[in-house]
C-alpha cells in the first residue's frame, strides 16, 4: 500500500512497483485525469504535487502518467476534482468554460492542473512575463488540446487573477510540506526503495548491480509505460540530501543531482546565464517539474541537452560510490555511445560549474518544433574574450556523435584571433565538420552539420556588437 493525501484526503492505495500515479488515480475513481500519450508529451494527465519550498509548500503540475506511485509515497496530491466541484469552480476552471476553453474536454483537466500551478505561484507579479498578471503561459507548454486552439485557453490564463483570501490551497502553501518517507514496497513485478540515507543507497545499488536508480522518473516512466521496462529492484535517489545540495561559492557553483530543472531554474535566477537560456528549451514546465541533471547526465544521451551546456560551462561531475566521492571531469566522462566512466554502483551526486563564468554565452537548439521537443542538434557557446580577442572558447555538442562531444578543433580555431567575422566564418566551417552526424527521421546529417555552422555564424553576429563597444 502507498499512502497519500488526495485532494485533502488521506488515502491508501494498492501499488506494485510500477504502477504510475496516473493508473492509481484513475482506479480509484478520479478519472478527471487522462491518459493521452503515457510519455509526457501531452499533458492531459496532469496533477498537483505539495513540494517543500523554504519552510512552506510549492504547488507543481507533474505528469501523473511518468511518476511511480511508489515514489509519493506520503506526498499530497490534488486532481481536477479536487480543484473545485460544478457548484463552485476554481477560476481555472471557470475561466476556461466562460471563454470558451474547452470542446471535446479531454484535454481540459490537465490544462486546468497547470493553470491552477501557475495561478499559484507565489513569484507571479503583474507586468511579468509580458502579462498584465503576470501569467507565464509557458507553464502551458506541456499541455496539447487538439480541438480547442489555444486561444482562448490562453485568454483563461490571461483572465486569472490572485487567490482570493481563504483559498485553501494557497494558505496551504505556508505550511510545512510532507516530507519524502523512506519507503520500500515489495510486489510481484519487483521492489522499490527510497532508502533514507546515501549509506543505504549505495549499499543497495552494491547489492543489487541491476537495479534501476530512480529520480524525476521522466526517463524510466517513459520506458515503463511504452516499453513495458520492468526493474527487478528500483532505488529512488530523489530524496537524498546529498545529491539536493545547493551551492554558489566563490570558485565554483555546486548544484545537487536530484535537484529538478525547476527548482535550479528558479534557484539560480540570472547567475549562470547559459542555464538560464537553456532551462526554458527543456521539454515544457511539466517536465522540468520532475526531471533533474543526474537523471539528464545517467542517461548519457547523445541528444540530452545538459551535456552541450555543461561542457561549454566546463563543469565536473561528483560520482559517489562504495570508495567515495571522485571528481570527473564532464569532457572525460562519456565514453561511447550511453557508456560512461560511471561504475556499477556509483550514483551522480552533484554537477560542480568552476566560476568566474565566461561572459559570452550562447545555447542553440535546433528541434522540429521551438519548445517541448528533442533537439536534433543541441551547442552551448562558452567564450572569454580581451581586446576584442577570444582568449577561451568552450563549446559543447549534442546530437552530431554516439556521445555529447567538446569542440576542441573550433575552440583552437577560435583562441588567440580577433572575434572577427572571418575568424567566426572559419571555425564555423570547422565545426560544420565536427563530429559524426547521421541522418534520421528527426535531420539529414548534412542538416545537422549546417545547423552546426550557422550556429556558430549566428553568436557571432549576436555578440559583435558587445564586443567592439
Ligand atoms: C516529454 C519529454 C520531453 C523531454 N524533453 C527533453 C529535452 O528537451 N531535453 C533533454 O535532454 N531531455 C528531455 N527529456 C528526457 C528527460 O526528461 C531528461 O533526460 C531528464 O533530465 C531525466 O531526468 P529524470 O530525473 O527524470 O531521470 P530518471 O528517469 O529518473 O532517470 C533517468 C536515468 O538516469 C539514471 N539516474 C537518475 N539519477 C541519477 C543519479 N543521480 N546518478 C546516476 N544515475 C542516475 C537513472 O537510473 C535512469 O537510468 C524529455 C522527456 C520527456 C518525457
Ligand atoms: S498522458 Fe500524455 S503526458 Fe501523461
Ligand atoms: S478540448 Fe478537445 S483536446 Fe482539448
Amino acid at each position: 500500500m502507498v499512502e497519500l493525501k488526495i485532494n485533502g484526503t488521506a488515502r491508501q492505495l494498492p501499488s506494485a512497483a510500477h504502477t504510475t500515479l496516473l493508473a492509481a488515480l484513475r482506479a480509484d475513481g478520479l478519472t478527471g485525469c487522462k491518459e493521452g500519450c503515457a510519455e509526457g508529451e501531452c499533458g492531459a494527465c496532469a496533477v498537483l504535487v505539495a513540494r517543500a519550498d523554504g519552510a512552506g509548500v510549492r504547488w507543481e503540475s507533474v505528469n501523473a502518467c511518468l511518476a511511480l506511485l511508489p515514489a509519493l509515497d506520503g506526498a499530497e496530491v490534488v486532481t481536477s476534482e479536487g480543484l473545485g466541484t460544478p457548484g463552485a469552480l476554481h477560476p481555472a476552471q471557470e475561466e476556461l468554460a466562460v471563454r470558451g476553453g474547452s470542446q471535446c474536454g479531454y484535454c481540459t483537466p490537465g490544462f486546468v492542473v497547470s493553470l491552477a500551478a501557475e495561478y499559484l505561484r507565489p513569484e507571479r507579479t503583474p507586468g511579468e512575463h509580458g502579462e498584465a498578471n503576470g501569467f507565464d503561459v509557458h507553464s502551458l507548454s506541456g499541455n496539447l488540446c487538439r480541438c480547442t486552439g489555444y486561444r482562448p485557453i490562453v485568454d483563461a490564463a490571461r483572465a486569472l487573477g490572485t487567490p482570493v483570501e481563504g483559498d485553501p490551497l494557497a494558505a496551504r502553501r505556508s505550511q510545512p510540506a510532507p516530507s519524502a518517507r523512506p519507503t520500500r514496497l515489495e510486489a510481484a513485478d519487483g521492489t522499490f526503495h527510497r532508502p533514507p540515507t546515501l549509506a543505504e543507497a549505495l549499499a543497495l545499488l552494491a547489492a543489487h548491480p541491476d537495479a534501476r536508480v530512480l529520480a524525476g522518473g521522466t526517463d524510466w516512466g517513459v520506458d515503463v509505460n511504452l516499453r513495458r521496462a520492468r526493474a527487478s529492484v528500483t532505488v529512488a535517489v530523489d530524496a537524498l540530501p546529498e545529491l539536493r545540495a545547493f551551492e554558489t561559492g566563490r570558485e565554483v557553483i555546486r548544484l545537487g543531482a536530484a535537484l529538478t530543472l525547476s527548482d535550479l531554474e528558479r534557484r539560480l535566477g540570472d547567475r549562470v546565464p547559459l542555464l538560464q537560456a537553456w532551462f526554458p528549451q527543456f521539454a515544457s514546465r511539466l517536465i522540468r517539474n520532475s526531471a533533474t541533471l543526474g537523471g539528464n547526465l545517467g542517461t548519457a544521451s547523445p541528444i540530452g541537452d545538459s551535456p552541450p551546456v555543461l561542457l561549454a560551462l566546463d563543469a565536473e561531475l561528483e560520482l559517489v560510490g562504495p570508495g567515495g566521492v571522485r571528481v570527473v571531469p564532464l569532457r572525460d566522462y562519456f565514453t561511447g555511445y550511453r557508456q560512461t566512466v560511471r561504475a556499477p554502483g556509483e550514483l551522480i551526486q552533484a554537477v560542480r560549474i568552476p566560476t568566474p563564468l565566461a561572459p559570452v554565452t550562447a545555447f542553440h537548439k535546433i528541434a522540429k518544433r521551438r519548445f517541448d521537443d528533442i533537439s536534433s542538434v543541441a551547442v552551448g557557446y562558452a567564450l572569454r574574450l580581451e581586446g576584442g580577442v577570444v582568449t577561451q572558447a568552450r563549446i559543447g555538442l549534442g546530437g552530431v556523435a554516439a556521445t555529447p562531444l567538446r569542440a576542441y578543433e573550433a575552440e583552437a580555431a577560435l583562441e588567440g584571433r580577433p572575434w572577427t567575422a572571418e575568424t567566426a566564418r572559419r571555425a564555423a566551417r570547422i565545426l560544420g565538420g565536427t563530429g559524426t552526424p547521421l541522418s534520421d527521421h528527426r535531420a539529414s546529417a548534412g542538416y545537422r552539420a549546417a545547423m552546426l555552422e550557422q550556429s556558430l555564424l549566428k553568436v557571432h553576429w549576436e555578440t559583435r556588437a558587445e564586443v567592439t563597444a
